[in-house]
């Protein structure tokens, strides 16, 4: 039985990753691409178990307010945001970045993984139209993604079954 709500929980998750992207953005503009890579790491931990509660239960529950058009398009914004990711790992990777490659991952964060936040947390106003018991399963599967603590790149690769 989760004891958890929702709404706050998404609501607080959508402020950390808006915290962690601001602070990668910044590292990347300092060009210190280890702070920037540990960062990275924090929120590839906290953006798996994040989308797979969003896919697997979230999203779907509110199809009946937005429709299949915009679930789509939400699916396709989580698809933005692993490919982006990805890029982002594999560049900081490297270990050290140029000015032009600094200028191109924060363009590429603005563009590509900034805006799920954003629009994700508008999502908020359509959460409290709900039914509790909607908001409960919602609850148990954010429980769920957390036990399993399986990070984002890792889940887009393995449990996720549509491919980025
Ligand atoms: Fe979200």
């Amino acid at each position: 039985m989760p004891r958890i709500d929702p709404i706050a929980e998404v609501k607080e998750d959508h402020g950390k990753v808006r915290d962690l992207l601001l602070d990668i953005m910044s590292a990347i503009k300092r060009r210190d691409v280890t702070k920037a890579f540990e960062l990275l790491l924090i929120l590839d931990k906290l953006g798996g178990p994040h989308f797979r509660f969003e896919e697997e239960v979230m999203y779907p529950a509110m199809k009946r307010f937005y429709g299949e058009d915009y679930y789509l398009r939400l699916l396709e914004e989580h698809d933005r945001v692993i490919r982006a990711a990805k890029q982002l790992a594999e560049t900081l990777g490297k270990g050290s970045i140029t000015e032009e490659e600094s200028e191109r991952l924060i363009k590429l964060i603005q563009n590509e993984i900034l805006p799920h936040p954003i629009t994700c947390s508008g999502l908020e106003i359509l959460m409290e139209k709900l039914s509790p018991e909607e908001l409960e399963k919602i609850a148990e599967s954010i429980e769920a993604g957390r036990e399993a603590e399986v990070p984002l790149l890792e889940w887009a690769d393995t449990i996720r079954a549509r491919k980025a």
